[in-house]
């Protein structure tokens, strides 16, 4: 079934398949930071957010939204639409927290009055830089039409997120959504929903339950990724 790699990524392999729109995703334990700065391995990550994100991607297909997701195959691998990735990260924040606090001067838990989306071209070497809707429109990252069909999921994905994690004990702060198209030029939800791309905040304690946990060295970062599987998946 697995044919040649495609790509390798921080955290995931992609593999094409006999079937030319299909390829499977391949998640490691892999973890970086800061564009790659900071290197390291959370154990038992891959499987952690394959089964993570599997599941959000159910749900959400529920929900109306079109994913990339087709079929889990094993513990770190899936099946999934071969898409060309719009060069975009979205990002949807209902809590300040990370680049946004430090940007605006504002205390990490500020709760906002609206969920914010920002944008970031994704090119490493440059530091995947933000942009607005002007630079992605005048850049060509996506059309008018696509990028109201992005920032609308965007925001509908927020509103079933929020919720459903809410009554599994977690608060969703922010997180980042990458979008494909497949031959056909539909726009799919594609990449991950994990611990590694959003942040989750315990709703009792506001104890970090996500990446974070990595980037800023506060350890119990496999517990963390542990207790997130269990409540949603346990
Ligand atoms: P930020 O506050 O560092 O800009 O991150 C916002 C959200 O995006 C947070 O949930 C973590 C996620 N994220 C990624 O998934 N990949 C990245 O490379 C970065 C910088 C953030």
């Amino acid at each position: 079934m697995k044919k040649e790699q495609l790509y390798e990524g921080k955290a995931k392999k992609v593999f094409a398949t006999e079937d030319p729109s299909l390829c499977i995703v391949d998640y490691k334990d892999d973890a970086t930071a800061f564009n790659g700065e900071k290197k390291g391995s959370i154990v038992g990550k891959g499987v952690v957010n394959n089964r993570l994100s599997n599941h959000f991607m159910r749900l959400l297909e529920k929900e109306g939204i079109p994913t990339h997701f087709v079929e889990e195959l094993s513990e770190r691998e899936t099946l999934v639409k071969r898409v060309t990735i719009i060069p975009l990260e979205v990002i949807v924040r209902n809590i300040a927290a990370g680049s946004l606090a430090k940007r605006l001067g504002l205390e990490e838990g500020y709760v906002m009055s609206r969920p914010v989306i920002e944008y970031s071209y994704k090119d490493d070497l440059l530091g995947d830089p933000m942009v607005n809707d002007y630079h992605i429109l005048a850049m060509n990252f996506a059309t008018a039409e696509e990028l109201a069909t992005i920032s609308g999921y965007a925001l509908k994905i927020n509103n079933f997120l929020k919720d459903y994690l809410l009554r599994h004990g977690i608060v969703l702060v922010d997180f980042k959504l990458e979008f494909g198209k497949t031959s056909d030029g539909t726009i799919v939800l594609a990449d991950e929903i994990s611990p590694d791309t959003c942040r989750f905040w315990d709703s009792e304690t506001n104890k970090k339950l996500d990446k974070d946990r990595f980037r800023r060295d506060l350890g119990g970062v496999e517990e963390a990724y542990q207790e997130v599987y269990r409540r949603l998946l346990g």
